[in-house]
């Protein structure tokens, strides 16, 4: 009886630590809804981190002839690609459903003089917000891919894809950041 309510009071507290760790999400998850998604924020703490991490897998998947060579992925390095490409994925999501674009946060809104200034960022978005949502959406849809393909162990489908995205990252950087004035 004892051990029944030991166990009874462990799902109860996991249970509850599961539905506070849903609720949190649902805050933010409808929180980036109506509150600004800061993009240079979300690629200075996210997106590079993710995508260095991503890269670190599939740079190193290489044999000495320079082909593919699926024994050089560890299973860390093949969870490490799909967490990640989760992580872009949940960025993409968010950067889709942002109802406001902001270019960086206040405090993140300073850029060195060869820099392209916020300033100008902010009004690349505004002349086509759904351009750029449409732009993430292409992108959590791509990063989900990467996860998927990753979660099949498929170097190959891996590796075209992570190219295909970094063809992603270019097509939104030269439109919403150093777009030809
Ligand atoms: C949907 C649009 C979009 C996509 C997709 C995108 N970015 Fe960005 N990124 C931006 C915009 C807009 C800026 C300019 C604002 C800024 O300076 O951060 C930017 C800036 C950056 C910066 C500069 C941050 C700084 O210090 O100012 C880095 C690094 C970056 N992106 C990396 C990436 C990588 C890597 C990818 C692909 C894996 C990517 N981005 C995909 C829109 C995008």
């Amino acid at each position: 009886m004892r051990n029944f309510n030991l166990l009874t009071l462990a799902a109860a507290t996991a249970l509850a630590s599961f539905a506070a760790a849903c609720a949190a999400q649902e805050v933010s998850a409808s929180g980036t809804q109506a509150e600004p998604l800061f993009v240079r924020d979300a690629m200075q703490e996210e997106v590079n981190p993710a995508i260095v991490a991503i890269w670190d897998v599939t740079n190193n998947a290489y044999n000495d002839d320079g082909e593919l060579d699926a024994a050089l992925v560890s299973a860390d390095q093949w969870e490490s690609l799909a967490r990640q490409a989760g992580v872009l994925a949940a960025i993409g999501d968010r950067m889709a459903a942002a109802s406001q674009l902001r270019a960086a946060s206040e405090g993140n809104w300073t850029t060195g003089g060869y820099e392209v200034p916020m300033d100008q960022v902010q009004a690349n978005l505004d002349a086509d917000p759904q351009g750029y949502r449409d732009m993430a959406t292409s992108f959590a849809a791509l990063s989900r891919n990467v996860a998927a393909a990753a979660a099949a162990r498929d170097l190959q489908a891996a590796t075209d894809l992570v190219g295909q995205m970094d063809s992603e990252c270019s097509a939104c950087h030269q439109q919403y950041w150093y777009a030809e004035q």
